[in-house]
């Protein structure tokens, strides 16, 4: 954990532009009347803008959104790999309800193929083989981004596949202008070993730079051919292709693992805090069932009174709740089609009371001897998940009739595998790094992993993507949701907190300096420029600070991207809150 952002600095050149460490002063959020749109590139939050004003639903945008995202962020945004989408209907009944006006959850999340065995990443020593799960064609999970995508469309989208596609079509075929900071991410030695991906995003060394219009003209194919026949990724031309791609680099995904693959409809998590109701991810996330169980621990303190945001006395508090919720979370986690887990348990209000009692006033309670309230849980059969990756965005729409969509998808590293199909124009998902690859055995960031997230065949891996909604007697409060591996729950969770407990804006919330605790190792993480008063403090409470940047001038000393909409509970107007961390970010609306 201590070297993760380094690590993957140098191994990925993932070092994004960064803020000075001082503190910043947050604008105002961005207002609208109708509707918003907030996404981490201006292009993608315009595609989402236009097709709402097109007359497109919040799902509508966010396909696009997805779409274009894919192009103008290729990083993360992605037809290669999976991710997660929360729609809320506003309307149950009448006219402008939404499909059956319930909320779902749609889990495109990449499976393994088929042929994927436990130990798979082991050598004949049963010793991990080093980048073999993040790097190259035996990376690759069953990408699920255009048949979730596709599945939004048909089942919730109004103006249909073709239309909501054009946007991300144009960016792809006619360019865009990239900016520094996002384009130097592309100079990444991930992609280098593969001369496809080297000549499609790094033109074979002559790189793009800050300024020039970028065309993606097989990408562009690509999105008009998905657009014209979605079932071409999965059935067709286009799916043997990237299947003879694979099994010609030594991978494992095959034309019948396309085919077979399916997005899962599910029925989202929900739990309350302070009058609160809360709308989250389930398995096989993390994230929707960690929130819920630290926000029932949270539920019994009156934070404001204990001190100000980001106060010594707050940052304890939420810091032992994200300890103890984390290490349920390593314990019993998993894909829900494969293992069983006592979520019922973990989110049972008596529980978190129990957890509650064992939390000193004001100092640590170190991990090692952290026992769990007895009467509660089922032993656990599996080692601790200590789970961390780098690269992953997040969008959050709300359209004009007030239907509200969350979604955070994923290559899991800055351009996943490294490896682009030949011809296809995109890059494919190191995903299978979600997995464990042998149990307790860390993997090159830091990651230790339970049986209950062990590679099976048509398994997915345990996530932490948690997109989220707070509601307050039915109405939409909040949009939330952020990239950042393990810290996504915990930066979900701080954002939470900051609007509703502390009173910031949107804004504030999405730029305030984060800390996180997962409770192995046993460190409070905090940003490069949180405040050092407030680690002295904790320090003196039995803390262990692991600054970020402290001793790499490479690291970036910051994690997550909040991608935030509030609906202000006065006017009902639609506040957009994009995280100042990435300049080339929007919030838009109209
Ligand atoms: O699904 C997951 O939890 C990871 N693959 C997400 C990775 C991530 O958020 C990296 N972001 N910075």
């Amino acid at each position: 954990m201590l070297l993760r952002f380094p690590a993957l600095c140098l191994l990925q050149s993932m070092c994004v532009a960064t803020l000075p460490a001082q503190a910043i002063v947050s604008a105002p959020p961005v207002r609208a009347k109708h509707a918003m749109v907030v996404t981490i590139q201006h292009n993608a939050t315009d595609a989402g803008v236009a097709i709402l004003k097109q007359g497109g639903n919040a799902v509508d945008a966010a396909v696009a959104v997805g779409f274009a995202l894919a192009v103008v962020y290729p990083q993360a945004g992605n037809i290669g790999g999976g991710g997660f989408m929360l729609i809320r209907p506003a309307h149950t009944t009448g006219p402008k309800k939404l499909a059956d006006g319930k909320p779902h959850f749609l889990d495109y999340r990449e499976k393994a193929p088929a042929a994927a065995t436990r130990d798979m990443y082991l050598d004949k020593d049963a010793n991990v083989v080093k980048g073999m799960s993040t790097l190259g064609y035996k990376a690759s999970g069953v990408p699920g981004t255009v048949a979730g995508l596709v599945y939004a469309e048909q089942h919730f989208g109004r103006l249909g596949l073709n239309a909501v596609m054009q946007p991300a079509i144009r960016l792809a075929r006619d360019g865009w202008v990239g900016t520094e900071p996002e384009l130097q991410s592309w100079h990444t030695k991930v992609l280098e070993p593969y001369p496809e991906s080297r000549r499609v995003y790094q033109r074979n060394g002559n790189y793009y730079k800050a300024g020039e219009i970028i065309k993606q003209p097989d990408l562009a194919a690509t999105l008009e051919r998905i657009s014209t026949d979605p079932t071409e990724f999965y059935t067709g031309r286009m799916a043997k292709q990237i299947a003879d791609a694979m099994q010609a680099g030594g991978g494992l995904i095959t034309a019948a693992d396309m085919a077979s693959y399916q997005v899962k409809d599910r029925a989202p998590l929900a739990g309350n805090y302070h009058g609160y109701e809360i709308l989250t991810s389930p398995p096989p996330s993390s994230g929707g069932i960690v929130l819920i169980e630290l926000l029932n621990i949270l539920s019994g303190y009156d934070l404001p009174r204990l001190g100000a945001d980001r106060s010594p006395e707050q940052v304890h508090i939420i810091t032992e709740a994200f300890r103890r919720a984390y290490m349920d979370r390593g314990d019993y986690l998993g894909d829900p089609d494969f293992v069983s887990m006592p979520l019922k348990q973990m989110a049972d209000p008596a529980y978190a009371e129990a957890w509650r009692k064992t939390i000193a006033p004001a100092t640590a309670s170190p991990s090692a001897t952290l026992v769990r309230p007895a009467g509660f849980m089922p032993q656990p059969n599996s080692t601790r998940d200590v789970h961390e990756s780098p690269q992953t965005t997040h969008f959050s729409i709300v359209d004009a009739d007030g239907n509200a969509v969350s979604s955070t998808y994923t290559l899991n590293f800055f351009f996943g595998s490294g490896v682009v199909v030949p011809g296809l124009g995109f890059a494919m998902n190191d995903e299978m790094d979600d997995f464990t690859s042998k149990a307790g055995v860390p993997n090159g960031f830091g990651l230790v992993q339970g049986a209950a997230n062990s590679i099976a065949g048509n398994k997915r891996p345990l996530s932490s993507m948690s997109p989220t909604m707070v509601t307050k007697h039915g109405k939409l409060r909040l949009v939330l949701g952020s990239p950042g591996g393990s810290t996504i729950p915990t930066t979900v969770a701080n954002d939470l907190i900051s609007v509703l407990d502390n009173g910031l804006t949107i804004q504030q919330s999405a730029d305030a300096p984060r800390f996180h605790h997962q409770y192995l190792p046993d460190a409070l993480e905090v940003e490069k420029r949180f405040p050092v008063s407030v680690t002295d403090v904790l320090k003196t409470r039995g803390y262990t600070i692991r600054r970020q940047g402290e001793f790499d001038e490479k690291n970036p000393g910051q994690w997550g991207d909040s991608e935030l909409i509030e609906v202000d509970p006065k006017t009902g107007d639609l506040l957009g809150g994009h995280d100042a961390r990435r300049a080339f970010g929007k919030a838009a609306g109209y």
